[in-house]
């Protein structure tokens, strides 16, 4: 990187050097920032990125899934300048303020009915490995100890600490750190671009059901909790299942006796087009099943949220659960209560950002305005649909993925690269191309993010 620089550094120049000398960054091999390219961020203004030298990013990645309203949005600064003159911290074992109960309170008013208690920390691999000690600390209470394994998804992605790595299927994680962490027994993922040819996504995901329930028939005396990212598998690259699954999943943890915990981390606050993806949990439609009407919605025993809980703005993850599971730690016994803290559990900034964040999803209707935007995408993103390099279309709410056929083995770095030179961020996986932007995209940043990434697949395809 240092050796292409001019002898008269500009402002980017100057800063990237300082950045490679000092930061150690997260996701990344530092060696091959010397040859592609670390971006320096000056400033933040709606779904924009600016660098030092005033050119600017189309975030179309909402900075790793977290940005719902834009950088710098003026509505949550301005809930964040009040509550930075009234209070920045304080601890929340033994004490309590008003945005961590205010927020836990409208949680519970908006999650999935039943899940009345809110336990905080700061990130979303944080929210994994509460669900987890929670789930099993609870069977313990309950005289069941044995309960202590976890499955999860094939490809799941559930956080990088070490409980959380135990349920995250990815081969270079396993091979780097599997003699660290207690790996846990995965289950056929229900994405539906594995369904057989001439299958359906809803019969495929029921067929990886079946196979869920004689996971469960073998081993559920063993079982804590099944783990699950509902609708959406991010980090593999936006595999995207029927909601049928999560609904057979929720009935055969109440019939087998195991947790289920709702990974929202990525897919909460709106992202698939209702609040929660849970909400969308539906019965099969097949006449056998005797049911007319969709019937929708399920409530997870835990859900796990961080990401756009605060907007973007600040770190912070909740997990939500069920008064059972609550009842089952409350003792005269400190042993038997929850032992978990982290010194930013519900820091009272954080919880500000996610109130006005709620603010602005009940002012603006956001859920409508959401639709509204994702057919707009739909109708103009068709030329990239129909491109003969593109296979496996997909879209929900807020989320859009395809795959990208081409002949370089390094298609997301040179995608990377080639998006920056045309004004936009992209981290394809693989070869995924995916759309996650802030939901104040307008119609005419949407006409350029599907112009411009067509114009980079004609290029690397
Ligand atoms: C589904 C899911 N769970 C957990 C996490 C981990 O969150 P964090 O990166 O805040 O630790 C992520 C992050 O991408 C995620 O997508």
């Amino acid at each position: 990187m240092i050796s292409r620089m001019s002898s008269h550094r500009s402002a980017n120049a100057e800063f990237l050097a300082r950045s490679l000398a000092a930061v150690w960054h997260p996701c990344s091999q530092m060696k091959h920032y010397e040859t592609f390219p670390l971006v320096p961020i000056a400033r933040g203004s709606g779904v924009w990125l600016y660098d030092f030298e005033e050119k600017r990013y189309l975030d179309a990645v909402s900075s790793w899934w977290v940005n719902l309203f834009g950088h710098c949005n003026p509505r949550i600064n301005a809930a964040l300048r009040d509550q930075l003159e009234k209070l920045e911290h304080v601890l929340l074992a033994g004490f309590t303020h008003e945005p961590a109960v205010q927020l836990s309170e409208r949680l519970a008013a908006l999650a999935p009915p039943g899940l009345g208690h809110c336990f905080y920390a700061s990130d979303g691999a944080s929210a994994t490995e509460i669900a987890l000690k929670m789930s099993a600390h609870h069977w313990r209470n309950s005289g069941k100890p044995d309960k202590s394994r976890f499955i999860s998804l094939e490809n799941s992605y559930h956080g990088e600490t070490l409980g959380a790595l135990s349920v995250t299927d990815v081969a270079l994680f396993r091979s780097a750190y599997g003699a660290l962490i207690r790996q846990q027994a995965t289950v056929p993922s229900p994405d539906w671009r594995k369904a057989a040819a001439g299958e359906s996504a809803e019969a495929y995901a029921l067929r990886c059901a079946d196979m869920l329930e004689r996971h469960f028939q073998q081993h559920h005396s063993k079982l804590a909790a099944f783990i699950i990212e509902p609708l959406v598998q991010g980090a593999t690259g936006m595999a995207m299942y029927h909601p049928v699954y999560l609904r057979r999943a929720r009935q055969l943890c109440d019939e087998y006796g195991v947790h289920l915990i709702a990974d929202e981390i990525a897919v909460g606050m709106g992202r698939t087009g209702t609040l929660f993806a849970c909400e969308q949990a539906s019965a099969p439609l097949t006449p056998a099943s005797g049911i007319g009407e969709k019937i929708t919605g399920i409530t997870p025993d835990f859900l796990c949220l961080s990401k756009g809980i605060t907007g973007g703005y600040l770190p912070l993850s909740v997990v939500m659960t069920r008064d059972e599971v609550y009842q089952g730690f409350y003792s005269d016994e400190a042993a038997r209560g929850f032992l978990h803290s982290h010194s930013y559990s519900g820091n009272p900034l954080a919880c500000r950002a996610a109130l006005a964040t709620l603010d602005i999803f009940q002012q603006d209707d956001v859920l409508a305005a959401n639709r509204a935007k994702a057919a707009y995408m739909n109708r103009i993103s068709r030329p990239l649909r129909e491109h003969p390099a593109v296979r496996n279309w997909r879209n929900i709410g807020m989320i859009w993925g395809f795959e990208v056929d081409s002949p370089h083995r390094d298609f997301s770095q040179r995608c990377f690269a080639l998006a920056l030179k045309n004004e936009l961020l992209l981290r394809p996986i693989g070869n995924t191309i995916y759309f996650m932007p802030p939901y104040v995209i307008s119609n005419e940043e949407m006409d350029l993010l599907v112009s411009r990434t067509l114009h980079i697949i004609n290029q690397l395809s």
